[in-house]
């Protein structure tokens, strides 16, 4: 497929632009900001500029989008929700109708699991009611329902990836893996504030770059949104008891906090997925973590 990649910059994008690239797909990988990295392979761009983002189209007949440009967590525009509607739920808008005008097959946004909210113990399914915390879990929600409109309407084949918490290469957002993993590197300590009985679901980049793969080709879609997560819900306790085997050197001081995104999501089921698609989660956390510890080793990372 030709496919137009958004956010080809970001920690997904780079991902994607790889696993994609790999698969056999021509892609062309956009963003606004490269981040200093000289990178040949990315065309810097809007998502609001509707005449290059149709000339760009047209050049490289592109026939699926995969969508990854985006305030990507409540926490990238803390204070300026309406940063966050304008670029989230405008610039999915135009590349859907881009989509839509050149009759292309496929779409893939990637949403994420801020839109369940505040869930508790419930086992959180795609059939679980959406009620975000958050304005930019409310813009990922709006966007979903955007796909779905599509979808019905104009027979646009889009699909919603409901992503947990991202890590590896190229994370620009805080992370407290990368932080172990770069202490460990000059002997450090990381200290986490963290109430020891909140579930993180953690989800290697790499297992979500092959998400996408696998849905961009899937021959159809049972549904509209799929969760996407490594199918490993940790504690932090957990995931420092993990992080220090893995990780030479490393070493976690757990301090009374909460986290910043402290939704309450126990049970996240990504059954679903490898039913429908065969798409099944890769790297548990302490493979994860071996990974990106190497790429930040070998200087492929943010
Ligand atoms: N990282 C996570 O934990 C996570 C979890 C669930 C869902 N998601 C979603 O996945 C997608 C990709 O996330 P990511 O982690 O790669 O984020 P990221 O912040 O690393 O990448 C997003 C990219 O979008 C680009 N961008 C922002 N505004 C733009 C604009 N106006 N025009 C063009 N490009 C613009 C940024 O420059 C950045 O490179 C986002 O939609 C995000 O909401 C991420």
């Amino acid at each position: 497929m030709n496919i137009l990649l958004t956010g080809g910059a970001g920690l997904i994008g780079m991902a994607a632009r790889d696993v994609l690239g790999r698969a056999g797909h021509t892609v062309t990988a956009i963003d606004v900001t490269d981040f200093g990295r000289d990178d040949p392979g990315l065309i810097l761009m809007g998502l609001d500029d509707r005449t290059s983002l149709e000339g760009l189209i047209k050049a490289n007949r592109i026939d699926a989008i995969v969508h990854c440009g985006a305030i990507s967590g409540p926490m990238m525009a803390r204070g300026k929700p309406l940063k966050i509607v304008a670029v989230n739920i405008d610039a999915t808008a135009l590349l859907l109708d881009l989509a839509r005008v050149h009759g292309m097959k496929r779409f893939v946004f990637c949403s994420s699991i801020s839109v369940y909210g505040n869930v508790g113990k419930m086992v959180i399914t795609e059939e679980t009611q959406l009620h975000p915390t958050s304005v930019y879990g409310a813009s990922k929600v709006a966007c979903e329902q955007l796909v779905e409109g599509f979808a019905v309407e104009y027979g646009l084949e889009g699909v919603s990836l409901r992503i947990g918490r991202v890590y590896g290469p190229y994370r620009r957002a805080n992370c407290f893996l990368g932080d172990i993993i770069r202490n460990a590197q000059t002997g450090q300590p990381t200290a986490i504030p963290c109430d020891p009985d909140f579930i993180y679901h953690y989800v290697h980049v790499d297992d979500v770059a092959e998400a996408i793969a696998a849905v961009l080709v899937a021959p159809h879609f049972l549904r509209r949104s799929y969760n996407v997560g490594a199918d490993e819900p940790l504690t932090m306790p957990q995931i420092a008891a993990i992080a220090e085997e893995a990780i030479a050197g490393a070493r976690v001081e757990l301090t009374p906090g909460a986290d910043d995104v402290p939704d309450v999501q126990t049970d996240f089921d990504v059954s679903r997925i490898g039913r429908d698609i065969g798409w099944k989660p890769r790297l548990p956390l302490a493979a994860g973590l071996a990974a990106y510890r190497q790429a930040i080793l070998s200087g492929r990372s943010a």
